[in-house]
């Protein structure tokens, strides 16, 4: 057995969290010691009850999860419900899950698993960026105890997916990515759009896969992405948050660039993230696109055509 990645998910549940955190409960390489919800997609309260119920879905419910912010840094909370629908997986109805959530509030106990395992964990972030941004605040060595931060955040060198310059979890809570981009975390991996826009699950396959699906894992997918591929004739869904967990278990899936990232917050340019030179923020900015969408098919027991 190789040696596992100890992880703690930040997540937003959400459609792609939920495929996120299948794929991380499928790979044999890592080791879920928490999951820390927050407001994104859909309020905390949702994203809370969601995690809860997938992770139950995926037989995974002794799974510590910590409930967060209930909203950004210093700005209302903006969801993307117009994506996820009201109920954040897409309309699916998962059983209740009889869990509860931990007595730490998601950036307490994001600070202390550092503390209790030093430079051993990979923090990956797959919502907004306010968890992160308070832990930092209240413990600035934090970066110095985790092994490593991944986050599913920003549009570097290409369109954003809100407004034309951000995506979305950046724009939901842009003083937070500020505050996280420029706290000098030792080891910061960005895996924004340029590189999840090149990952998508096909509707061919969604198809493939709704034809002879078993495993939960599949019937999870097939369910949270039902509305966009029937209801909205989508032909592809982006694999955001599960690249990111990708690539905190095999940083080699991507190639970076060391930069120094700055985030706007006026209104006019809210989330635009923007390369300013070099620095230690290392950005993706290109993706072995095949390797990834294989090894997501098989650990979630999909159907994969070759060049979907
Ligand atoms: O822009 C994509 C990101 O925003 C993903 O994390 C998705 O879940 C939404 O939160
Ligand atoms: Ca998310």
């Amino acid at each position: 057995m190789p040696e596992r990645t100890p992880i703690i998910l930040d997540v937003d549940t959400g459609i792609d969290d939920a495929l996120a955190l299948a794929l991380a409960l499928g790979s044999p390489e890592a080791e879920l010691v928490a999951v820390t919800t927050l407001a994104g997609n859909v309020g905390v309260e949702a994203t809370t009850a969601n995690t809860l119920a997938v992770l139950a879905w995926l037989g995974l419910d002794e799974t510590p999860v910590h409930r967060g912010a209930s909203r950004p840094l210093a700005r209302p909370h903006r969801d993307a419900t117009y994506f996820h629908d009201a109920n954040g997986l897409g309309g699916t109805e998962l059983p209740a899950s009889s869990g509860t959530v931990g007595a730490d509030r998601g950036p307490a106990a994001i600070i202390r698993l550092a503390r209790e395992r030093p430079g051993e964990i990979v923090l990956v972030c797959l919502g907004p960026l306010t968890n992160l941004a308070i832990a930092l605040n209240v413990a600035p060595e934090l970066g110095t105890l985790l092994r490593g931060v991944v986050v599913m955040g920003g549009a570097f060198e290409v369109p954003g997916n809100v407004t034309l310059h951000a995506e979305f979890n950046v724009f939901a809570d842009p003083e937070a990515a500020q505050q996280v981009f420029s706290s000098g975390l030792p080891s910061l991996t960005a895996i924004g759009l340029d590189v999840t826009h090149q990952t998508a699950w096909s509707r061919s396959s969604w198809e493939a896969t709704r034809a002879a699906v078993g495993d939960p894992a599949a019937k999870l997918a097939v369910a949270v992405c039902r509305q966009a591929f029937e209801d909205r004739g989508l032909t592809q869904t982006y694999l955001h948050d599960p690249l990111a967990v990708a690539v905190a278990l095999d940083p080699d899936l991507v190639r970076n660039e060391d930069a120094a990232i700055a985030v706007e917050t006026d209104d006019e340019r809210r989330g635009k993230t923007e390369i300013i030179g070099p620095g230690s923020t290392q950005v993706a900015l290109a993706v072995d696109a095949e390797r990834f969408l294989r090894r997501f098919a098989e650990r979630l027991s999909l159907h994969y055509l070759v060049g979907d």
